[in-house]
């Protein structure tokens, strides 16, 4: 079974409160905060002001997923929230390995995040130091965005990478993963998978979870 990490970003910002209700009772693993600058993605989301909020209304690990340029910069401040993961992207840190060293003295796991043109390779002498990979399934900068289908080859090998390296990080996907997605992405060797519109704004949003990590057992 995956774990499910729904996205804030697909929420009714209106409700949060409301939102963070459902999330509590669901069998969500980790709540994703998508961060945004509008420099390094062509979008603005949200910042520590609304994360601070949020993370008082929920005692689930919360996944900080910074598509911010020198996101070492906020490492104290991400700690300060509680984060269990800090997520930064590969293309936004010139010193990588420095970057995963200070989020663990930090007392946080290290999670780096691959664009989809980003190959694997580029992470080769970090994987031993890393808590997880995320692989982005989609560009980012926008929720609701269609999976990109070249992502299952690059799941199968980046898990190859992890065994014959072995490393012990996490295999993270974010975007596009929804009822079709998540078994396929499962048998590919995701350990996490990131959910955003296939979650807020259904019916039942807790169930909608359930139904997520159910099509991921034994998938
Ligand atoms: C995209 C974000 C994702 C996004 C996923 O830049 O990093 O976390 O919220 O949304 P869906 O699941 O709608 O693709
Ligand atoms: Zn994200």
């Amino acid at each position: 079974m995956s774990m499910i990490a729904p996205s804030l970003l697909a929420a009714d910002f209106g409700h949060i409160a409301r939102e963070m209700e459902w999330f509590n009772r669901s069998e969500a693993d980790w709540l994703h905060l998508d961060v945004m600058d509008g420099v390094f993605v062509p979008n603005i989301s949200f910042g520590f002001p609304v994360m601070e909020a949020v993370a008082r209304l929920t005692t689930k690990p919360l996944d900080v997923h910074l598509m911010i340029v020198q996101p070492e910069k906020f490492i104290t401040q991400v700690r300060d929230l509680g984060a269990h993961v800090m997520n930064v992207h590969q293309e936004a840190c010139v010193h990588l390995y420095r970057t995963v060293q200070q989020i663990h003295e930090a007392g946080m796991k290290a999670a780096v995040s691959l664009c989809p043109a980003t190959p694997l390779c580029t992470l080769e002498d970090v994987l031993a130091d890393v808590d997880v990979v995320m692989l982005m399934t989609v560009e980012p900068g926008f929720g609701g965005q269609p999976f990109i289908e070249h992502s299952l080859d690059k799941v199968r090998r980046l898990r190859q990478m992890i065994a014959a390296t072995g490393s012990h990080a996490l295999i993270e996907v974010d975007g596009g993963v929804n009822r079709t997605t998540a078994p396929r992405l499962a048998r590919a060797g995701v350990d996490i998978m990131v959910t955003g519109s296939a979650v807020f704004g259904k019916a039942d949003p807790a169930e909608e979870v359930r139904m997520l990590k159910a099509l991921t057992t034994n998938a």
